[in-house]
């Protein structure tokens, strides 16, 4: 091997990492905005709109099963919708290159309260976990998805206030993963609601149940897979499990 060959060789193999603010991570966080308003204004703006007696009357979203809980469950509800809302809108501006280098204070404040929403979205989402019509797998998805909406929070937390940013970065891409369960799961449940409708089934009275029953780990599941990819993609640190 020449000399040169050997100065220029770590370069040639050295991984690929992507460019953060390339035009294929712009249409990415568009369309995460966007679906993410979307949701919002299609699946919780409507809880605020009239009561959840009224609202189960006319079927609307999970009104039906949450108008005959214990109020303190109703109200857990509510404040889970708000946290869960508030986390979705205001993750995607902190992905936003150009307000975390113009305006920093602006990223800290906009931080917080996403930090908060989606610790107050976690804490109610825990409360209804139990009354979900999806029984023990509703109980055990979304609990474990409130439960690592908390720590991996925490954890982007933790690693800015020891001045650790790629640490926090992938934290939080991973966090917003789990938040972006509340657009996937609309995506799901229609999905899996018609697929056998397409492939020549008719719906039965089974179906919702059935289609339901998937939601509440494949709405964050792949979700957490694709953010470990995006990571590694961007050369940030990914996860090792402790030994
Ligand atoms: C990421 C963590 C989240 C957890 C652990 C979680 C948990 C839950 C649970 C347990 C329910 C009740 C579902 C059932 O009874 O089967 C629910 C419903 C709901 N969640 Fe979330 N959720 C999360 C994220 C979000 C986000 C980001 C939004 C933002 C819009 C959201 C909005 C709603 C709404 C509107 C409902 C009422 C049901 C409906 O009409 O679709 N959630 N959530």
């Amino acid at each position: 091997m020449t000399h040169v060959t050997r100065l220029i060789e770590p370069v040639r193999t050295a991984p690929a990492v992507a460019r953060p603010g390339g035009i294929r991570s712009r249409i990415g966080w568009t369309f995460v905005l966007l679906t993410a308003l979307a949701i919002v204004a299609y699946s919780a703006l409507p809880y605020f709109t009239a009561s959840l007696a009224d609202l189960a009357g006319q079927e609307v979203g999970l009104a039906p099963t949450y108008a005959t809980v214990h109020p303190f469950v109703q109200g857990a509800l509510y404040v889970h919708i708000v946290g869960g809302a508030v986390a979705l809108v205001t993750g995607p501006l902190q992905f936003w290159r150009g307000l975390r280098t113009r305006a920093p204070r602006v990223h800290r404040w906009t931080g917080r309260v996403y930090l908060v929403a989606v610790a107050i979205g976690a804490a109610g989402g825990l409360v209804i976990a139990p009354s979900s019509p999806a029984g023990y797998v509703g109980f055990f998805g979304f609990g474990t998805l409130a439960v690592l909406w908390l720590v991996t929070g925490w954890r982007a937390y933790r690693a800015i206030r020891r001045g650790d940013v790629p640490s926090h970065r992938a934290w939080m891409i991973r966090n917003y993963a789990l938040t972006y369960s509340g657009v996937m799961l609309r995506i799901w449940l229609p999905f899996l609601l018609f697929a056998p409708v397409a492939l020549g089934q008719p719906l039965h009275d089974g179906s919702f149940a059935n289609a339901y029953a998937a939601v509440p780990f494949l709405c964050w599941l792949p979700n957490l897979v694709f953010a470990e990819w995006l990571i590694r993609r961007r050369g940030l640190p990914s996860y090792r499990l402790p030994v």
